[in-house]
Parts: structure tokens; sequence; C-alpha cells
């Protein structure tokens, strides 16, 4: 009898990755091109950037696809998206290097085995940290840029709690969007994607499972509901140390920051 060999491929498991943060985010892709863009006008096309909670990868692939003579630092703390992105972005060589560390462990900086760099970049990522270690994050981040080097954040960041009705208008258009991707084209949401790659990678699955519960006795369980304020991390810029602070692309609460170091 002939066996099928269903294991998605790592190319195949990216795309669905890519779909799957789609699906919360219609204007992903917008916002990538938005970053890349402002990336080459604030430092040109030869630089060093840090992608902060990079995931599998997906902004530095854009990024390195955009400058082929830029190269890519990709830090993160999750053994399978890390072991997705390593065997999915093969091909840039030593333009890509995969760093294994939690943003919330002050060690992170030294095992990126850079000296400064010309940029760092993030996203959907930052939102996981608690103030203290956003601000933290930021204080460090300020250190290892270079004078006139930037940070790009782009992330959901909601309202402050006077703009009661933005968030609402915010909080709506998510509703749409996912219903339309999840319930209506059938895309796999993060449940869902978590549950096809823990069949492909069940090693890495129960790493995750382990790593996950050993930081929540470490720095206490994360509320996932609670993201950072806008204004929080306008304050945590501006305490680390950055200028020109500001939002150079949006749609509703999902934001581009740009700052300056
Ligand atoms: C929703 S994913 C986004 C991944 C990728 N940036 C993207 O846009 O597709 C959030 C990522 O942040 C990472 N992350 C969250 N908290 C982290 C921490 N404390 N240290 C390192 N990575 C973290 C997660 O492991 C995950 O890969």
């Amino acid at each position: 009898m002939t066996t099928v060999d269903t294991t998605p491929s790592w190319t195949d498991l990216l795309s669905t990755w890519d779909a799957q943060q789609a699906g919360y985010l219609p204007r992903r892709e917008e916002r990538f091109a938005a970053m890349v863009r402002a990336l080459g006008a604030a430092v040109g096309d030869r630089f060093t950037v840090l992608d902060l909670g990079c995931g599998p990868g997906s902004l530095s692939q854009r990024v390195l696809d955009a400058y082929p003579e830029a190269t890519a630092v990709a830090v993160d703390a999750d053994p399978l998206l890390l072991r997705l992105g390593r065997n999915a972005l093969t091909g840039y060589d030593d333009r890509l290097r995969w760093v294994d560390a939690d943003l919330r462990d002050p060690s992170w900086t030294s095992l990126v085995g850079v000296g400064r760099v010309d940029a760092v970049v993030s996203t959907t990522a930052l939102h996981w940290l608690e103030p203290g270690a956003l601000f933290a994050l930021y204080q460090r981040v300020g250190q290892l840029l270079r004078p006139g080097g930037v940070l790009l954040n782009g992330d959901n960041m909601p309202y402050d709690p006077g703009q009661a009705l933005h968030q609402r208008l915010a909080d709506e258009a998510t509703k749409r969007a996912t219903h339309e991707a999840f319930t209506v084209a059938g895309v796999p949401d993060w449940e869902r994607w978590w549950s096809l790659a823990g069949d492909a990678l069940a090693g890495e699955a129960r790493e995750r499972q382990r790593r996950r519960e050993r930081a929540d006795e470490r720095y206490g369980p994360r509320d996932g509901d609670r993201l950072t304020s806008l204004g929080t991390h306008v304050t945590a810029l501006t305490e680390a140390g950055f200028r020109e602070i500001g939002t150079i692309w949006q749609d509703l609460d999902d934001r581009v920051l740009l700052a300056v170091r």
C-alpha cells in the first residue's frame, strides 16, 4: 500500500503563517511595504537591521528581497517559528542570521553578536511585552542603534482611553476582517495554524510549551488581551532618548511607529 505524505512543506507552512497573520491584519503587506520603504529612506541601501520577535522571518524576508546589500539578524524565542524560518528562508546565506533569545532577558543584546546596528524593526510582536519590559527593551534598542539609526515598530497600538469611539471602530474592523478570512474564506486562524504546525513539528511544539511554562514562572503570565497603548510606546521611546517619534502608516489602531536615535 502506498502512503501519502501529507506533511506540509516548509514553504507551505510559511505561506499559511502569512495567510493566518493577514487574516487578523488585512493590510499586513501594505504595512510591510511602508516599513521597507522607510528603511531605505532613513538608512540607505546597505544596512544591518535587527528584526525583533521575527517569528518565521516574514519581515526580514521582505527587507532582504528589497535591499540585496542589507543583512538582517532575526530574533525570537519560539523554537517552532525559528525552525520554520530557518528551513523556509534559505538562499540568503550570511545575510540572514537567526538568534534564539527572549527579549525580556537582558542577555539578548549580547546574543545578537553585532556592534551597533543601523535599524531595528518589529511587527506584531512587542504587544506581547508588559509595559515594564517594553520600557527596558526600548532602552536596550537605543543602546544598540547607531546615532541617526531608526526603530520601526508595526503593531496594534490601542487608542488612549479617552478615544473610545476610535477604539470601537478599530475593534469592529478587526471583527469584520477575521470573519471574512477565517469563517468565509476558510483560512486557518491562530489556533488552527498552531495545531497544523504542531502536527508537523511535534518536538518543537513540546519545547515551545516547556519554554512558555518556564517563562511564565520567571516573568509571570502574560495578559495577551491588554495591548500597550500608543501613548505608552511614545513615552517609553522618549525616555530611551529617541527623537522624531511618530506614526508613518496607520489603519485605525494598526500603526507603524518610526523613531530616530
Ligand atoms: C504574532 S507573531 C509575529 C511574528 C512576525 N514578526 C510576523 O509579523 O509575522 C509574534 C512573535 O513575537 C515573538 N515574541 C513574543 N514575545 C517575545 C519575547 N519575549 N522574546 C522574543 N520573541 C517574542 C513570538 O515568539 C512570535 O514569534
